[in-house]
């Protein structure tokens, strides 16, 4: 269930809790001072982002929910582009939707993208934006490597969906093709900001398409530093 932009009150920090009143807390302690300085210090290494904004070729009145929306970077690029798609946008931090609620109201865009707080494995569409059917499409943009639950939150996704409905998803690569103490460095930066590349997410999407329960294309992006995957389920 989304919750009120306003949110709930949380306790006691626990790095990979699921608890959604935890999660939220953490989140919220994570943000509360860098979602001032986010857009220009993550430009340079949240690769694949733009590529992606641009792939999606969302049709007019196609919905779209990005869920980790952080700052509300992405959903005023895409809003830019898509001038007439539907878009949405989740997050379980408050301090970063606060973030996102300036940035969108600055755009001119506050009618169009409403946004909630809530959390990816659990959150209802129709309740949260008030929609009569599911969505078309999902994106989560480096939201997945600061997700636990990473698995319940893509099949949560996957059953938000329209037949036919897409999720797609950037977030960094395993880095095995790029110099080894380039690799340690990277991971033991993003460790501070509770921020895990998962390559055990790549196997889980070969399963997915395996089983035929979505159609998969996995794609690496700059050698591996990040990949982009675009499922998509059964008309
Ligand atoms: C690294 S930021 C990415 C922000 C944005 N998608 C981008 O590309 O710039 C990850 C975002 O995911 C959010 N997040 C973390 N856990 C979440 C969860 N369980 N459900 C929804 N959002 C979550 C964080 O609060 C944060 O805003």
């Amino acid at each position: 269930m989304a919750d009120d932009i306003r949110g709930q009150d949380a306790s006691g920090p626990d790095i990979a809790s699921t608890d959604t009143s935890v999660v939220h807390r953490k989140m919220d302690d994570m943000y509360r001072l860098q979602r001032h300085i986010y857009d220009l210090s993550r430009r340079y290494y949240l690769l694949g982002r733009d590529l992606l904004i641009e792939e999606l070729d969302l049709q007019p009145d196609e919905t779209a929910c990005e869920i980790g929306c952080g700052t509300g970077r992405n959903l005023v690029l895409m809003a830019r582009r898509y001038p007439l798609a539907r878009l949405m946008g989740l997050d379980a931090s408050t301090e970063m939707l606060r973030s996102a609620t300036a940035k969108i109201a600055r755009a001119g865009l506050a009618d169009r993208i409403p946004l909630v707080h809530g959390f990816a494995e659990r959150f209802d569409p129709a309740s949260a934006f008030r929609l009569d059917q599911p969505l078309d499409r999902i994106v989560f943009s480096y939201s997945l490597s600061m997700i636990p639950p990473w698995r319940e939150s893509i099949d949560h996704a996957l059953r938000s969906l329209k037949p036919g409905g897409q999720v797609h998803i950037v977030d960094f690569g395993d880095q095995a093709d790029l110099p080894r103490w380039f690799r340690r460095m990277l991971f033991w930066w993003l460790d501070l900001f509770g921020v895990h590349a998962r390559p055990e997410l790549i196997g889980y999407l070969r399963e997915l398409k395996a089983s035929g329960r979505a159609e998969v294309d996995i794609r690496p992006v700059h050698r591996g530093y990040a990949f982009r995957a675009d499922l998509r389920t059964k008309s």
